[in-house]
């Protein structure tokens, strides 16, 4: 059976979508970006990180969980929005220790592009420099929690696509942090450097060992081309 498909309208321009899809994925689709981090286009989504909230109908909801439906009115880039977005990006940069220009995911990273993306100079909120340690005791990936964000992508990708409970969250609010399933580290998980979860951190927090400068400082994924720039371009294409 195909999937019933109707329209709605952001920022003025008007999207056809599915039954089934979230504003998100038709927004994708339609080669409009509305700005993420917690989400994965391969992963079942969360909504936790709520920079993707837009005004839908009137009221902030995140694009990631809220399902597309016929006749919505959204506001995406606004002013205000992108105001907002930054101001969660600023608390994610000062929660954690984010020195960029010596990062090896500096150029790649989504935290980073977004910063940019968003227009965010230096961060308003008093660094709180977190002292945290770093996991090198799997032969093959480190892990960096100063640059961990709490997405949860790599909760996701371990449970629902490589079948295993490698990630988990423990304690709450400000004290969260990312933790694995072993006392002795990560080195004594099923963890693989092919696994899911070892490929969809947005930072430099899952780290494949001996891989950082494959792609050289420069010619990485955001270096020439702002984050976002591929789902738009898709619609620069439709529109030529
Ligand atoms: S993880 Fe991203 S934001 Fe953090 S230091 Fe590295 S490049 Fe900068
Ligand atoms: S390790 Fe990476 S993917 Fe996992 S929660 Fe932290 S930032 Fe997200
Ligand atoms: S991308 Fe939607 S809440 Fe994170």
């Amino acid at each position: 059976m195909v999937a019933a498909s109707f329209k709605f309208n952001i920022d003025g321009i008007e999207v056809e979508a599915t039954e089934g899809q979230s504003v998100i994925e038709a927004c994708d689709e339609a080669g409009i970006y509305i700005p993420r981090l917690c989400h994965h286009p391969e992963l079942p989504p969360s909504g936790n990180c709520r920079v993707c909230t837009c005004k839908i109908n009137g009221r902030h909801s995140a694009a990631c969980v809220t399902p597309a439906a016929h006749g919505m009115v959204i506001e995406n880039d606004t002013p205000q929005l992108t105001s907002d977005r930054r101001a969660v990006i600023e608390m994610l940069f000062v929660e954690g220790n984010h020195p960029c220009p010596y990062c090896v995911a500096s150029g790649d990273c989504e935290l980073q592009a977004l910063g940019y993306r968003l227009g965010m100079v230096a961060p308003t909120q008093p660094y709180q420099w977190p002292e945290r340690k770093i996991d090198a005791t799997h032969p093959d990936i480190y892990l960096d929690h100063d640059r961990c964000i709490l997405c949860s992508r790599c909760i996701r990708a371990s449970r629902m696509e490589d079948g295993k409970t490698v990630f988990g969250f423990e304690g709450r609010g400000i004290a969260m942090r990312l933790n694995v399933d072993a006392q002795g580290g990560l080195g004594e998980t099923q963890m693989a450097a092919i696994d899911k979860a070892a490929s969809v951190c947005p930072v430099a927090c899952i780290v494949i060992k001996r891989h950082n400068y494959q792609v050289p400082n420069g010619s990485r994924r955001f270096d020439k081309t702002p984050i976002g720039s591929d789902i738009e371009a898709k619609r620069t294409r439709r529109q030529s």
